[in-house]
């Protein structure tokens, strides 16, 4: 069993579509063991998304991802990267599969609903970010 970090961007918070998300989480095989709504200051979203910062999108990004509130979740299951990664879908929703998060909900390549992390290493960085082991309940 594995664990990766997840989170509903604001506009899908904004949208309502937190339950929705879950339950295309939950009937992947992947348990929700941690979940807080936050939102984040400009600072917390740049720092998050540090390894983007040369990228021209940043800057939009920061602003974004600090625009509402965010619910950030640990995800426990088998291989439970790579399946996140598969309900996600592609980046760009119009590049997602059927029946994917982002095919179904996305509103563009930077709104795109959810955030999922790319490997094992880079989840357990991103856990500690939001949370800390007494709030981790497998
Ligand atoms: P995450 O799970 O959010 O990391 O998505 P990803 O791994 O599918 O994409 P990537 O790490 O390449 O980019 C991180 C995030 O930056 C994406 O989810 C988008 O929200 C945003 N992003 C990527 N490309 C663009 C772009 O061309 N324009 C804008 N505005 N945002 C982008
Ligand atoms: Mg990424």
């Amino acid at each position: 069993t594995q664990r990766t970090f997840s989170m509903i961007k604001p506009d899908a918070t904004k949208r309502n579509l937190t339950g929705k998300i879950n339950a295309k989480l939950e009937e992947a095989g992947l348990r929700i063991i941690a979940q807080k709504r936050v939102h984040l200051t400009p600072a917390q979203a740049g720092q998050f998304y540090a390894v983007h910062k040369d990228r021209p999108f940043y800057g939009e990004l920061v602003e974004f991802m600090s625009s509402g509130p965010i619910v950030a979740q640990v995800l426990e299951g088998e291989d439970a990267v790579a399946k996140n990664r598969e309900v996600m879908g592609a980046t760009n929703p119009a590049e997602a599969a059927d029946g994917t998060i982002r095919k179904d909900f996305a509103l563009s390549i930077g709104e795109n609903s959810v955030h999922g992390s790319d490997g094992p290493d880079t989840a357990a960085e991103e856990i500690s970010f939001f949370f800390s082991g007494l709030e981790l309940v497998g």
